[in-house]
């Protein structure tokens, strides 16, 4: 791991990593789910944990730090706990300016085109809840394309995502399942790409 900003919040340079995780808990520690998944991860050489609520509590993100290490990166990973329906507000924000045009898309620059998107997405409802006849009323399916679309427009390729449904269940039983796959699946990752 370069470093992880989960622990202490603090900023430490741009040190380049080949996968970002940039990870939008609101209350990172309050996580119960994200928190696994991230801890199964974050050990691995060649990762960099931006966790943006520890590092903009004022929602005043640093749009040219995130983006050079955006540029360093080879997997871009967008984590979080999914808030109605969609990403938590941080992150819209970060979309909003990190993903700006004239660098991440429009004439002059595409910084991202051909780099990996890995969306990790945690729900608290359980799968049969995503279903037309359950309480979302959709498949899960139904709430992807605002995401996928995102890392598309912005050139990136879409990787099959990770997500972790059933998330409040006491025991964490899912979560602690799938903390295995997201490792194996970064390893894999890094060892294919070092
Ligand atoms: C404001 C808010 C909105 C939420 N919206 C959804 C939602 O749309 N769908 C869903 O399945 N869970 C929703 N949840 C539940 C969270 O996704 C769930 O608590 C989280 O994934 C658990 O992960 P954590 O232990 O890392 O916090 C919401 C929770 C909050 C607080």
């Amino acid at each position: 791991m370069v470093l992880s900003h989960v622990q202490d919040g603090t900023r430490d340079g741009d040190a380049a990593a080949a996968v970002l995780i940039v990870y939008a808990h609101p209350h990172p520690g309050r996580s119960i789910a994200n928190r696994l998944l991230l801890d199964a991860v974050r050990d691995l050489d060649g990762l960099r944990v931006q966790s943006l609520y520890d590092l903009y509590p004022d929602f005043s993100i640093d749009v040219e730090a995130e983006r050079r290490l955006l540029e360093q990166a080879r997997l871009v990973v967008w984590q979080h706990p999914l808030y109605w329906y969609s990403v938590p507000a941080l992150l819209q924000l970060w979309f909003e300016e990190v993903l700006g045009r004239g660098w991440a898309y429009g004439e002059a620059q595409h910084a991202l085109a051909g780099k990996d998107c890995l969306w990790v997405a945690t729900t608290g409802a359980s799968a049969d809840a995503y279903t037309a006849a359950g309480e979302h009323g959709h498949p899960f399916s139904a709430f992807v394309p605002p995401i996928e679309q995102t890392a598309r427009f912005c050139g990136m390729h879409w990787l099959e995502p990770l997500i972790t449904h059933g998330a409040h269940a006491q025991d964490a039983r899912a979560p602690r399942a799938r903390a295995a796959d997201y490792r194996a699946r970064l390893q894999r990752y890094l060892d294919g790409h070092g």
